[in-house]
């Protein structure tokens, strides 16, 4: 039996982790800006906004049983890298330095508890950029290599730590955006059977899986769809 918190369990994807953890047994810590909102029958509504050092620091004095951490929260601006400073700054604070603040403060809950595991949220875009995504692109980059850093700083107590990447999910986030979406119960159901088999990265689609290998070769093959070359 696991005892879970999500981020962002409102909506979208974390509202299917938390309803998925449900239907698995788990015990499970919905967490939300507006805990108001959390609608699912059984989850522990917390308060947390991930940018809110107290907060954080609150959730994981009230959660100390947990033995999965699923940092789910995450904005997108469309803000690129030489726009609005103000927005590039809000994703990473939210993608990458909001969730580095929930590991920093879970880590001696996660040891206390057998070590568990850590499952961070990233995209296919922490392995590439196209127009307008720049600033989440490269917050997800951060979140994604924060994951490779926690999981060697965290062997020691027993942590795993899960990567979860994907190109487009039925979600708010996505709203608007064209192009084939997963089914967020797919999405989170791939990841949570990847987490109990010991898996450290999730490539939830095709596109991922494309990106990921593109890393290989010359970027000029890839990027060549979006300069026109
Ligand atoms: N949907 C996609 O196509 C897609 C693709 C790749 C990766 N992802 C990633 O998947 C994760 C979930 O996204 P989603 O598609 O479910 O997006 P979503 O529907 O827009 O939901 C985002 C969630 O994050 C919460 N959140 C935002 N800032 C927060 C903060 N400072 N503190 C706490 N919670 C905060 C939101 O809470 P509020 O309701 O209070 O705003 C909401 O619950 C994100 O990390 C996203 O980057 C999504």
């Amino acid at each position: 039996m696991t005892t879970a918190l999500i981020t962002g369990a409102n909506r979208g994807l974390g509202r299917h982790f938390a309803a998925e953890l449900l239907a698995r047994g788990a015990t499970v810590y919905a967490a939300a800006r507006e805990p108001a909102s959390i609608d699912l029958p059984g989850a522990r509504p917390v308060a947390l906004d991930i940018t809110d050092p107290d907060a954080v620091a609150a959730a994981a004095a009230l959660a100390g049983d947990v033995d999965l951490l699923v940092n789910n929260a995450g904005i997108s601006t469309g803000a690129p890298l030489l726009g609005d400073l103000d927005a590039v700054r809000a994703e990473m604070d939210v993608n990458f330095w909001g969730t580095l603040s929930m590991v920093r403060a879970f880590a001696p809950v996660l040891a206390a508890n057998g070590g568990g595991a850590i499952v961070n949220v990233a995209s296919a875009l922490s392995w590439f950029a196209f127009p307008g995504s720049g600033a989440y692109a490269v917050s997800k980059a951060a979140n994604w290599n924060m994951s490779n850093a926690l999981r060697l700083e965290l062997a020691g107590q027993g942590t795993q730590v899960t990567s979860v990447h994907l190109g487009l999910a039925d979600t708010d986030m996505a709203r608007g955006i064209d192009g084939p979406k997963a089914d967020p119960v797919d999405v989170v159901r791939r990841t949570l059977d990847a987490v109990a088999a010991g898996d450290l990265e999730v490539v939830v689609d095709e596109w991922s899986a494309m990106v990921k290998a593109s890393l290989a070769e010359d970027p000029r093959g890839f990027y060549a769809r979006f300069l026109g070359a």
